[in-house]
């Protein structure tokens, strides 16, 4: 398996939740990270937090500059262009009939498009230098249905036919496209929709804990670990892979 010392990485949605947990995981195994998030306090954070393996672009991935500018100063910090982590997202629910339409555009702009077009910067990077590796983040919302979330879970179905597309695409310049389908993790996502409060969003997946195979909700390096795998497995790509602690079952009881 290809080792992560010395690998260059980007994360985009570095500053908090799966992002801040997989900056960890990669410059703890001796990667160069560049994470960026458009809220500078909170990748500064990160980087405090972590050391000088990592370095915090703030950035939004829906404007065109600053996704050149993250790609640039990752080139910088790390001499190439290993590996995109396409984390950053946001929530957005609501009943069919009331849904904002530039709301929707927005969502799909974060969750999908800019991703895209990120992975367009970065695959002239990885080609030259034989190979990298992308990797999107999708969601349970496509293993089960919850009702008023159908903004969120279309922009993360949309991840998985990319997933598909794009390694097919890109997979004769050696770069590899794969997606993590993480279940339940307490993060911020929900709470910076305005959706709960960090007290009743913890409660809530708390609350589900009794819907997974294995009993609980998952951790941040857990979903770090299924990202390591793919990164570094050189003959997987287009997978799938669901980390989920097995709430995307739709375990019944009875
Ligand atoms: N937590 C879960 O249970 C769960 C389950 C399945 C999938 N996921 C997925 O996991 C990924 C990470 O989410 P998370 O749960 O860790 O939530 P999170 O803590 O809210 O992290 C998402 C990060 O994305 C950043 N971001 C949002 N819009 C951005 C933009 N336009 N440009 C740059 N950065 C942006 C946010 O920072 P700023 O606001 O500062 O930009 C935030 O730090 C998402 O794709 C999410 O859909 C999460």
């Amino acid at each position: 398996m290809k080792p992560l010392q010395n690998m260059s990485i980007v994360i985009t949605g570095g500053g908090s939740g799966i992002g801040a947990g997989a900056a960890k995981h990669f410059a703890d195994a001796g990667a160069k990270v560049t994470i960026c998030g458009r809220r500078q306090e909170k990748i500064d954070q990160v980087k405090a937090a972590i050391g000088d393996a990592v370095q915090a672009v703030a950035a939004d991935i829906t404007k065109a500059e600053d996704r050149e500018r993250l790609m640039a100063a990752a080139m910088e910090h790390g001499g190439k262009i290993d590996t995109l982590i396409s984390n950053a997202g946001n929530m957005y629910r609501g009943p069919i009939e009331t849904l904002d339409e530039d709301e929707l555009l927005n969502i799909f702009h974060t969750n999908v498009v800019a991703g895209m077009m990120l992975t367009g910067l970065a695959a002239p990077h990885m080609e030259k230098q034989g190979g990298g590796a992308v990797i999107f983040i999708g969601s349970v919302h496509n293993r089960r249905a919850f009702p008023g979330a159908s903004p969120y879970a279309a922009t993360k179905g949309a991840l998985e036919a990319l997933t598909r597309v794009l390694a097919a695409e890109l997979g004769p310049k050696n770069i590899r496209v794969n997606c993590v389908v993480p279940g339940a993790v307490f993060t911020e996502i929900n709470q910076r929709a305005g959706l709960f409060d960090d007290k009743t969003a913890k409660a809530r997946l708390d609350g589900m804990a009794s819907m997974h195979a294995l009993g609980r909700i998952g951790t941040e390096e857990e979903i770090a670990e299924a990202i390591e795998y793919l990164i570094r497995a050189e003959w997987t790509t287009g997978a799938i892979v669901d980390v989920d602690g097995g709430l995307g079952l739709g375990i019944s009881q009875g």
